[in-house]
């Protein structure tokens, strides 16, 4: 994973990204119509620094999040990711990058086939990535990154449905920990949770951060989740982002109209602190 001595270093520099989806309308008379999901945003993220990203819903967070893994039709602008612009990678270059950037989304019941075991949902990275790995190495790799993410070892061999939502997002923090990534994209991972399972997920996240060096894309409109994890944030709208800067200005000293409202819709949630 992340080298000690990168961390603080430019990992991602995304410079005019414009995505705009084409998407077929009208029942009798089709046509096409082209919808501006990001137009032209730059940002940059440190390695082992967690980066917020904020903006009401349709505002084009998770866009960002499937352009870097190019999953979304990129129009212009580029990615550059340790210095090579992903945008202009063939197919086979751009494989180890889906090794090193994975994703964390919402709904960890949705993301798992529930007739799999935890066992082989963990390993479903390493099936992919590293092919040459034993049986044995597997299973000993997918125990280890059980208890790292506070789950018993004997979890290996139960199912989906036998857990509670908290423990759900852990698979799904172990299975995105399985390739040692070291860029994680969490698209909104911990909205779905109660307040409590959330801090527990985050200190989670917090902790492997200081472990491993990890970098972080935190997607989020819980402004207050937010403010607890990341030093630095953006705030979208409608495709733009319309203020970036360390993420107790943007709290504090709010500059744009828009970040002043999306914090005036939040409900004072009381501080997230240190659980479990
Ligand atoms: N595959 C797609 N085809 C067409 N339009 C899409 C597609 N995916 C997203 N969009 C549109 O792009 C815009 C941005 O969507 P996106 O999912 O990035 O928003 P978001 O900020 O993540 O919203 P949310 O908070 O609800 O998750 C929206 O107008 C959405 O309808
Ligand atoms: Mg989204």
């Amino acid at each position: 994973m992340s080298d000690e001595r990168l961390i603080g270093e430019p990992l991602i520099e995304v410079r005019d990204l414009s995505v705009t989806y084409e998407a077929r309308r009208g029942a009798f008379i089709k046509r096409t119509e082209f919808i501006r999901a990001v137009k032209r945003v730059s940002f940059m993220v440190r390695r082992g620094t967690t980066m917020g990203l904020v903006g009401e819903s349709g505002s084009g967070k998770s866009t960002i999040g499937k352009a870097i893994l190019r999953l979304a039709p990129i129009e212009a602008g580029s990615i550059k990711y340790d210095g090579n612009d992903l945008t202009k990678l063939d197919e086979k270059a751009f494989m180890p990058y889906r090794k090193r950037v994975q994703t964390i989304f919402q709904d960890p019941y949705a993301s798992m086939n529930p007739r799999h075991s935890i066992a082989s949902i963990v390993a479903e990275p390493l099936k992919v990535h590293a092919p040459e790995m034993s049986m044995q190495d597997r299973e000993d790799r997918v125990a280890e990154l059980l208890v790292k993410v506070g789950l018993p070892a004997d979890s290996m061999n139960r199912y989906p449905h036998q857990f509670s939502g908290g423990q759900r997002q852990r698979i799904c923090v172990a299975r995105a920990l399985s390739s040692k990534p070291e860029f994680i994209i969490c698209d909104e991972c911990v909205s779905a949770l109660d307040v409590s399972v959330q801090a527990q997920i985050v200190n989670l996240l917090q902790d492997l951060q200081e472990e491993l060096g990890i970098t972080y894309l935190f997607i989020a409109h819980d402004l207050a989740v937010v403010e607890h994890i990341c030093s630095d944030a953006l705030v979208m709208e409608l495709g733009e982002i319309v203020e970036q800067g360390p993420t107790d200005h943007l709290y504090h000293a709010p500059k744009h109209p828009y970040t002043q409202r999306l914090l005036e819709a939040v409900p004072k949630m009381p501080t997230i602190v240190g659980v479990g």
